[in-house]
């Protein structure tokens, strides 16, 4: 099965083309490190060039649809249709040579998420979902985990990167779910492939702070197309207002949700 809808298609036209550059772009960092001046600058440009791609396919094949993207912020056009993009998602992995990042664009539709791609471009792996559809690992369905027990299960987590309340209370976050369930946790670098990651059954839940919409557009209809749950930390559709998400498989949320309060 594939999915080979208008949009799909045009959002995967758009990934393999800029995904070109960051490859080249990303075999030049190992050199980079070894300079005096690091890979810095070179990453914001790559960051940038990367965007101005994305945008240019995604608009030369639907100009009227409006856009929100990390870099250059919004486009406004016909508002019915917007693009969500992150040209990088993980760029402090993408900085240190890590082979784990990930181009990251939704589409909404009145407000609704309706499309979805998370591409990683190291591995080639394109995590797709559309609405109704299911959510597609290169083609394969894919499914969240079926685990059941918190206590068999990886979780995945996150930032925030700076000095602030909300870092604060992700540190105490993480205390607590460390010392109330004894599980693994892990800090992967790209809360895009968090996300994707969950909604493929390869760890079974995701909680984060303080995430920005083009971090998690995709990455919602993905785990939901692939059966999963979507809240914020208090069970709840209120991700954006409350900047709190949870995604988890369909049997812990509950459980997640509880150790989180
Ligand atoms: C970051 C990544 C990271 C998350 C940070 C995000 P960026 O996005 O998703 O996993 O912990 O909060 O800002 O800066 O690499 O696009
Ligand atoms: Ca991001
Ligand atoms: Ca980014």
């Amino acid at each position: 099965m594939k999915l080979s809808s208008a949009n799909i298609n045009v959002m995967v036209k758009a990934c393999r083309k800029a995904s070109k550059i960051l490859i080249r772009d990303f075999g030049e960092i190992e050199n980079l490190q070894t300079s005096l001046k690091g890979p810095g600058d070179f990453v914001t440009i790559s960051d940038k060039k990367v965007e101005k791609i994305l945008i240019e396919e995604l608009q030369k094949a639907r100009p009227d649809y409006s856009i929100l993207s990390e870099e250059i912020g919004k486009i406004t056009n016909d508002e019915s249709f917007k693009w969500i993009i992150d040209p990088i998602d993980g760029t402090a992995n993408f900085l240190h040579g890590i082979p784990h990042f990930a181009i990251s664009i939704g589409l909404e539709h009145n407000e609704e998420i309706i499309c979805g791609i998370i591409y990683d471009p190291i591995k080639d792996e394109m995590f797709i979902a559309e609405k109704g559809k299911g959510s597609y690992l290169n083609n394969q369905r894919i499914r969240v985990s079926s685990r059941s027990k918190l206590e068999n299960c990886i979780i995945f987590t996150g930032g925030p990167k700076h000095k602030s309340k909300d870092r604060d209370l992700a540190i105490e976050e993480y205390k607590k779910f460390s010392l109330e369930t004894f599980i693994p946790i892990r800090k992967m670098g790209s809360a895009a492939l968090d996300l994707a990651y969950v909604a493929a059954g390869r760890c079974d839940g995701f909680w984060q702070r303080n995430l920005h919409y083009w971090d998690i557009a995709a990455g919602i209809i993905l785990i939901r197309e692939a059966g999963g749950f979507v809240t914020d930390f208090h069970g709840e559709n209120r991700y954006l207002e409350n900047k709190t998400i949870l995604a988890t498989n369909s049997r812990i949320n509950k459980e997640m949700i509880e150790v989180l309060r």
